[in-house]
């Protein structure tokens, strides 16, 4: 009866056990957990193209090789988010149709162009590193498919993370102008990586529920601050200056204190009208359109298959 699987799925959350597919869940755990996966695959997705335009622009064989790699890799990640989301019987032609109409979400992040090699060291460095604070304690999320995909999903991102920050330290070493690009796109992916980590808590719908549900481990606030503390001694092994001037070290709070991130510009990329959002959605949707005669292939032949097989 459904007291006994409200009470069994408090139970499950309570003994910090997890969720799987073949028990029932409340209506509302079910939709955030599809919005929250869904986001995070399109997130995937869309990632793929800031860091690829790059690919056939690299500067060396190895860097290339790297770069395939770390794309084909966030394609992984986002088929199996995919797949994760459909355990929980969501349909993946449907929210992928969802993304290319503009209906559901994907991270802000992706919304800002990669100008030159040194945003592809920053993006590893700075965005890779804010996904890895923030998923790392996803590892341990009440849904067991979306915390079982994380482990993965992290080792890899700690791989990004770090080719990333390799890639900066060798400019570094490079020529002046070569200082000078890593110094710019520092600073114009410092503050759209602090905005991945969502509203501050005060203004987070869907925090508190995802909370209690132990979806979510940490706040918003409490995972930016974790990834402020640990990006600053970064920054300065790599000699670039973080572009704010009231980062400082807070011995009363033990964390450092940073300024105020601008929320305008975050909405304003939230609601569509960042750098990029039409080309991002606009790319992916002539993708999918390209890609229509490969599904109706695969679905031709898997048909033709079974048919084979009941014969
Ligand atoms: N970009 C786009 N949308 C965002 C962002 C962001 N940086 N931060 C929050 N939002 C959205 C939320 O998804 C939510 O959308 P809704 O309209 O569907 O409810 C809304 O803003 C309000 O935010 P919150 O209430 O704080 O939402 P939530 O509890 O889901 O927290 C968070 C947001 C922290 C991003 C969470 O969903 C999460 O941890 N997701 C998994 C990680 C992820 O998606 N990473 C993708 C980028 S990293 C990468 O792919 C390399």
């Amino acid at each position: 009866s459904e007291p006994d699987l409200e009470r069994h799925f408090e139970g499950t959350i309570a003994r910090d056990a997890r969720i799987e597919p073949r028990d029932w869940v409340p209506e509302g755990y079910r939709k955030t957990m599809i919005r929250q996966i869904a986001q995070h695959a399109h997130s995937e997705i869309i990632g793929m193209q800031p860091e690829g335009n790059w690919i056939t622009r690299a500067p060396s064989l190895r860097r290339k090789a790297i770069l395939l790699a770390k794309v084909q890799d966030e394609a992984g990640h986002g088929l199996y988010l995919y797949s994760a989301a459909e355990t929980l019987g969501a349909d993946r032609a449907e929210l992928t149709e969802k993304l290319v109409t503009g209906r559901q979400k994907y991270s802000s992040i992706f919304n800002y162009p990669t100008l030159n090699f040194a945003d592809v060291g920053v993006i590893g460095w700075l965005v890779d590193g804010a996904a890895i604070c923030n998923q790392v304690p996803l590892c341990r999320s009440s849904y067991g498919p979306y915390a079982r995909a994380m482990i993965r999903i992290c080792k890899e991102e700690s791989f990004h993370q770090r080719q990333g920050y390799e890639l900066l330290m060798t400019m570094m070493k490079g020529t002046e102008q070569q200082r000078r690009m890593v110094q710019d796109a520092t600073d114009r992916w410092w503050w759209p990586s602090l905005m991945m980590f969502g509203p501050p808590d005060a203004d987070s719908p869907n925090t508190a529920q995802s909370m209690a549900w132990k979806i979510k481990r940490h706040t918003n606030d409490e995972l930016r601050q974790r990834f402020v503390d640990m990006t600053v001694p970064q920054a300065e092994a790599l000699g670039v200056t973080l572009p704010d001037p009231e980062l400082r070290w807070n011995p009363e709070r033990g964390h450092y204190d940073f300024g105020e991130i601008d929320w305008t510009e975050f909405k304003r990329v939230l609601s569509g009208a960042g750098p990029c959002n039409a080309e991002r959605v606009a790319h992916r949707r002539a993708a999918h359109e390209n890609g229509a005669w490969v599904r109706e292939a695969a679905a031709a032949h898997a048909a033709k298959s079974r048919r084979g097989r009941e014969k």
